[in-house]
């Protein structure tokens, strides 16, 4: 996690580096700093987010600097363990995203040999060693320092003597060099320095990169040079903006038609084309975190039905931790930012286990576009709010058009019916739509259950899945506990704890559910529980069993999760926003996990 920048050039340094941190403020907002040269180094850096740091910061005024925002890892979120860090004599800053494992012994050595620690973190020993290695040239020093360090980092550093130089070095954190007109950038993301370059080179693995204003100088940790030229980047920054939206995130889920829209386009699903796919995997291991963990689990169904592929799901955390085994699964890696350390690391695993991987990506040019060996990208645009809902949205549809194409390659699907689905597909971004319009009616219900400290979510077969990404939605950014469930799985265990204070959304939509949702509605009800029922158009029974319903357009059980998903963000949002939460940033979290 957090998020890092650099700049050196002719413009005040300060701006540049407050804004790619404005920007970047979605991969941690504990704490922040930034540090310009100008003869000597200015540092200032506080407990709190972005806004709150340029609240306290003088007049700084410099062509150089570094700046930071950070979601703690090692040592809590005080003023001492935010970045930028000094070295012993005050000459270096130092700004770090990522863990560096071996910094206890790291440290040791360092106190023996006279350093000074002021902070709990483990990014402190890169700056002292930097320190102890510097004699005049801080990429050779880079290069010394990075043989020592064991962990992932992207770092970015420059010296109060070496003037309008900065040295940044990658080693499984992401880091990316935008190229100006007599001024460079680093930063963590592209979002970060959009605004003054579309000219982006992306930093891998064992690299290091030394910038000053009329030059980028790319080595390995060995010190070879590497000639890579700069790739313009198509991206908007209108997405980085709340376009008259209280919060990124209602502006995100309002997105939604569009996005399934340009991602359906993106698919190419058409007969001319045959569905193309070039896969028939025999069977489908989806390994992803989080959301997109819950997109994977709907896809699962998916590939199932249409494509009759035995499918499973795992965490990338654990998948990293399971056992080789002798079936040889398709693996399909999702992965909104393509940054998730865990799932890259799964990726790793099912590499050297031999096996074929398949990336699901949003970031264009993310380090999982260059690792997976091909990638269906989801086009969502760029999603600020920590809690995802576009990007899954279009994971959603990136696992149905995955699966019809895996359907008329493995022949489980003909092409009429191929091209049945495909344009019911179409039809998704309008029926998405009108259950955006019924936002004021959730909004109500939202009221009813704010006060909540509990909560259930039911689901069965296909939305399943949707209950468990209903209930991380609403615990995300509305803090009230919140369980997803199969329906009849309730009794064995969770029942125990329903009450007439624990509200219970419940998915009945028209499928092979329908009845069995009924009854497990009927027994939660029985124990005095509020329900919010999710159906189809037209189901006038459902009524007769809960307190609420909101109504999704009719259409095939497959194509449900889309639409009961987007109920469950308006639920979470109108909850999280009577309750005064911080919906696009809530606490603890952020939206690139950037460690394990
Ligand atoms: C974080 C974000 C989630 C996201 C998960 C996986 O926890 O807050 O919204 O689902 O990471 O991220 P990825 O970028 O791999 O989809």
């Amino acid at each position: 996690m957090c998020g890092i920048i650099g700049y050196t050039g002719n413009r005040q340094a300060k701006e540049v580096i407050l804004s790619g941190l404005k920007r970047l403020e979605y991969r941690g907002y504990d704490s922040a700093g930034i540090a310009i040269a100008n003869g000597a180094m200015t540092l200032l850096k506080d407990k709190g987010g972005i806004d709150h740091l340029i609240s306290i910061l003088p007049e700084i005024r410099g062509k150089y600097g570094i700046g930071h925002t950070r979601w703690a890892t090692h040592g809590p979120p005080i003023k001492n363990n935010s970045h930028p860090m000094l070295d012993c004599k005050g000459e270096i800053a130092l700004v770090h995203n990522g863990i560096i494992e071996n910094n206890v012994a790291l440290r040791e050595e360092l106190m023996k040999r006279g350093h000074v620690f002021r902070s709990e973190t483990d990014t402190e020993v890169a700056v002292h060693l930097l320190e102890e290695f510097f004699e005049g040239n801080l990429e050779d020093a880079m290069r010394k320092t990075v043989t020592r360090l064991e962990g992932s980092y992207a770092l970015v550093a420059m010296h109060s003597k070496e003037n309008g130089k900065i040295v940044g070095a990658r080693n499984i954190s992401p880091l990316v060099v935008g190229v100006g007109k007599r001024e460079n950038f680093l930063a963590s993301d592209v979002p970060a320095i959009l605004e003054y370059t579309d000219r982006m080179i992306y930093l891998l693995d064992g690299e290091i990169v030394t910038l000053t204003k009329e030059q980028v100088k790319i080595t390995d940790f060995e010190g070879k040079e590497i000639k890579r030229s700069w790739q313009k980047v198509e991206m908007s920054l209108e997405g980085a903006e709340k376009g008259g939206y209280d919060h990124f995130m209602l502006k995100e889920i309002f997105e939604q038609p569009r996005a399934i829209q340009d991602t359906i386009m993106g698919a190419n699903l058409n007969a001319e084309s045959g569905y193309t796919l070039g896969l028939r995997p025999e069977t489908i291991k989806i390994i992803a975190c989080g959301t997109s963990y819950h997109a994977g689990y709907v896809g699962k169904y998916m590939f199932e039905e249409l494509a009759h592929i035995p499918t499973t799901v795992e965490l990338a955390s654990e998948y990293r931790f399971s056992s080789d085994t002798t079936s040889k699964p398709l693996v399909i890696g999702i992965s909104q930012s393509g940054e998730t350390t865990d799932t890259l690391s799964a990726i790793k695993t099912a590499q050297k286990r031999g096996l074929d991987t398949l990336g699901i990506v949003n970031i264009v040019g993310s380090t999982m576009t260059r690792e997976a060996d091909s990638i269906f990208y989801t086009r969502a645009g760029l999603e600020v709010g920590v809690a995802a809902t576009k990007t899954y949205i279009t994971q959603l549809i990136a696992m149905l058009s995955l699966a019809i194409k895996t359907g008329v390659a493995t022949q489980s699907l003909g092409i009429d019916d191929a091209r049945r689905l495909t344009n019911e597909m179409k039809k998704l971004p309008k029926n998405v739509r009108s259950v955006l319009d019924q936002s004021d009616k959730i909004f109500e219900i939202a009221q009813e259950i704010a006060g909540a400290r509990s909560m259930f979510f039911l689901g069965r077969n296909i939305n399943f899945p949707v209950a468990l990404e209903g209930a991380l939605k609403m615990k995300e950014i509305s803090y009230i506990h919140a369980e997803g469930y199969p329906g009849g799985e309730l009794k064995h265990g969770p029942l125990a704890l329903v009450t007439d204070e624990t509200p219970v959304v419940a998915i009945a939509v028209k499928d092979q559910t329908h009845g069995k949702m009924l009854g497990n509605i009927g027994e939660v009800s029985a124990r005095g529980a509020m329900v919010i029922g999710i159906g189809t158009e037209g189901d006038r029974e459902l009524e007769k069993y809960v307190d609420h319903v909101i109504y999704i357009p009719d259409v095939p059980p497959l194509f449900t999760p889309v639409l009961t998903s987007v109920v469950m963000q308006l639920l979470a949002y109108h909850v999280a926003n009577i309750l005064g939460c911080e919906i696009d940033k809530p606490r603890h979290l952020a939206k690139s996990v950037t460690v394990e």
